[in-house]
């Protein structure tokens, strides 16, 4: 478990496929995200057991909950290069009524710590569609740079989007939010 100062990233329990399944097909959640069809709970069980495969070292994902222990989402690193010692970062907040309450970047800030100083990490990044203003917003104060643009790389609600590469590495990252 990591402690954050309003979160806790805990481990993933297959018990989470109930809160799971509250999100994971609701459009305005999932339009930020990189899932386009309909998710069943079979297919979300089968991802919770692949997520929990200890052999999958390329793939952690963990549950974020509340320091109260109310269930706000997922975060996690992807495709961890471990020769580069570089991974993709995803984070969702899964109830809308949690956005805007400081839980993301305090979550992202948490993550990077672990990335950096547990397992030594030196670069993570992600992606973000162009419309995700709040994402942008919240990946900024934690010290994330724009590092490039995959230009209409998104097609949605009938038009091509950007797709923005956000970087942070080891010695850029401080242990609290940027006041911007
Ligand atoms: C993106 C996400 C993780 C951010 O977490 P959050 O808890 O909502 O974000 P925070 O409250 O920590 O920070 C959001 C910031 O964006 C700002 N913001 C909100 N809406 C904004 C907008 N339309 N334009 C600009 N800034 C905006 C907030 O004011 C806040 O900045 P502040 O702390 O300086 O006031 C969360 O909203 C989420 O999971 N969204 C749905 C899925 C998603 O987008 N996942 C990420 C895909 S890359």
């Amino acid at each position: 478990m990591f402690e954050g100062k309003k979160v806790r990233i805990r481990a993933l329990e297959k018990t989470d496929i109930d809160e799971i399944m509250r999100w994971v097909n609701d459009p305005e959640v999932i339009d930020n995200l990189l899932m386009r069809y309909p998710v069943s709970r079979y297919q979300e069980e089968k991802w919770i057991e692949r997520t929990l495969d200890e052999s999958n070292i390329r793939h952690k994902a963990f549950a974020l909950e509340t320091k109260e222990g109310v269930y706000l989402g997922g975060i996690g690193l992807h495709a961890i290069n471990w020769e580069n010692r570089n991974a993709e970062v995803g984070i969702v907040i899964g109830k809308k009524e949690h956005w805007n309450k400081g839980y993301g970047t305090d979550a992202m800030m948490t993550m990077l710590n672990f990335a950096f100083n547990r397992i030594n990490l030196h670069r993570v990044y992600l992606r973000v569609y162009d419309f995700n203003l709040r994402g942008i917003k919240s990946y900024e104060r934690c010290g994330f740079k724009k590092e490039g643009v995959l230009r209409e790389d998104l097609y949605a609600h009938g038009k091509y989007h950007d797709t923005i590469i956000m970087g942070i590495l080891k010695n850029e990252f401080k242990k609290s939010p940027n006041d911007q």
